[in-house]
């Protein structure tokens, strides 16, 4: 953890040579703003990508790139002293897998060797989607966890070679709100500390995104949920000393930081899934964010069906309500059910929250409505069985929700 008698401020922030190199400028200028003290590694690769004038010019001093410059010899023991947070932007994979091979044949890896694991160390790679993919990559990025490194997820996106899929670097200000949130001075870290005291390690499983029903081999109904506010719900968990399991979407938005990850696509698929994770383990707390299909088709076709067809017809079966199994195979976990409307009829609504309550034993309901959820800002209401608390942001819906499951008793 942090030093704890100064406000942490000291960022080392270490690049390594990818393409994406330019995006830690942003990090780097935007940080400075926040009146953080910056300090620059650059390795020998990073610095035929950008400029040392560059980064002096960002962080106001002078970025360290030879290990054995006379005047600087013991800066990898420096240097780790001085940072309260050390993060690794771009991470390659070169940089990653000689890390976790334990070797330290330049600064870097050097001083990654020298960290004591008291203070965050957060690593953030950008690669090819195959270098990210490759087992070499993979296995090392494993054995980086579990040594205490916080691996930032790479983002899915268009990448510099023009392929698409996971290893793109994470946005710059997801990589500083990462960085902030671990920054934001002693006050949080210590209560953040004294949660996890108090949760005694709480487990919580998230549930989220949306189902896909295959109508065929490349077709499927699916919904439009994104998984955004339970991936913001776990990260802020996670954050707050919980053990959290993500049950999600193969599509749906990941949480930024590390934690047990199992993902679905159809309804039966999740059934299966959440059924396996509730048997094996005791949750105190299920979030149940997932929007599960109400009707799945009843014979989807092998192969593509043609698309000659003038008219098509399907025949969709009604699936049972999985939020009620729940309750019957984890009966001493705490259920927040999630309930989205697309009406301003209070009558509806409150009829809605009241079956979520007697038929799937719900211990809270949270409602939003999709008016709010269209305008990208949703409000939610928390209900428990005797109270509703009113017009919350996502923010708001987090403190809740972490007061609630700091309040109960572990199962
Ligand atoms: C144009 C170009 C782009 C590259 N982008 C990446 C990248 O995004 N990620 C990566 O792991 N390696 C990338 N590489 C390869 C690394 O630069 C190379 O493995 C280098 O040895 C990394 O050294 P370092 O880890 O010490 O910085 C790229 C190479 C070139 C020529």
């Amino acid at each position: 953890m942090l030093k704890s008698n100064t406000t942490p401020k000291n960022i080392l922030i270490l690049i390594s040579g990818s393409i994406a190199c330019y995006k830690v400028c942003t990090v780097i200028s935007q940080l400075k703003q926040k009146n953080y003290s910056i300090k620059v590694v650059m390795s020998e690769a990073a610095q035929k990508f950008i400029g040392i004038a560059t980064i002096e010019g960002l962080s106001s001093e002078m970025p360290i790139t030879d290990m054995y410059a006379g005047g600087s010899v013991m800066d990898h023991i420096h240097l780790a002293r001085w940072a309260d947070l050390i993060l690794l932007a771009p991470a390659t994979a070169n940089t990653i897998n000689k890390m976790a091979a334990g070797l330290g044949d330049d600064l870097i890896t050097t001083l990654f060797l020298a960290h004591d694991f008291q203070k965050p160390f957060l690593l953030t790679p950008a690669m090819n989607t195959k270098m990210y993919n490759h087992p070499t990559t993979q296995k090392s990025l494993t054995e980086l966890k579990k040594m205490g490194v916080e691996i930032l997820e790479t983002a899915s996106g268009v990448l510099a070679c023009g392929e698409v899929g996971y290893g793109r670097l994470l946005e710059p200000d997801l990589i500083i709100k990462a960085v902030e949130s671990r920054m934001t001075g002693c006050e949080k870290i210590k209560s953040i500390e004294k949660n996890i005291q108090n949760v005694n390690r709480k487990k919580i499983l998230i549930t989220s995104g949306g189902t896909q029903e295959p109508i065929d081999d490349v077709r499927v109904i699916t919904n439009k949920s994104t998984g955004k506010t339970a991936a913001f719900i776990c990260d802020q968990l996670i954050e707050s000393g919980f053990e959290v399991t993500y049950l999600h979407a193969e599509n749906a938005k990941l949480p930024m930081f590390d934690c047990d990850k199992v993902s679905y696509l159809s309804f039966q698929d999740i059934d299966l899934k959440i059924s396996d994770l509730l048997t094996k383990n005791n949750f105190d707390y299920i979030i149940h964010a997932a929007a599960i299909s109400d009707y799945s088709v009843v014979k989807s076709a092998n192969g593509k069906i043609d698309s000659d067809e003038e008219y098509l017809t399907l025949q969709l079966k009604k699936n049972p309500k999985l939020i009620q199994k729940i309750k019957k195979l984890s009966p001493n976990s705490k259920l927040i059910g999630f309930k989205l409307t697309s009406t301003t009829d209070a009558t509806t609504i409150q009829n809605k929250i009241n079956g979520l309550f007697e038929m799937a034993h719900c211990d809270y309901v949270i409602q939003n409505d999709w008016a709010t959820v269209k305008t990208g800002r949703s409000v939610f209401n928390l209900y428990s069985k005797n109270n509703k608390t009113e017009n919350l942001t996502v923010d708001d819906l987090v403190i809740e929700i972490t007061q609630i499951i700091l309040n109960q008793e572990s199962v």
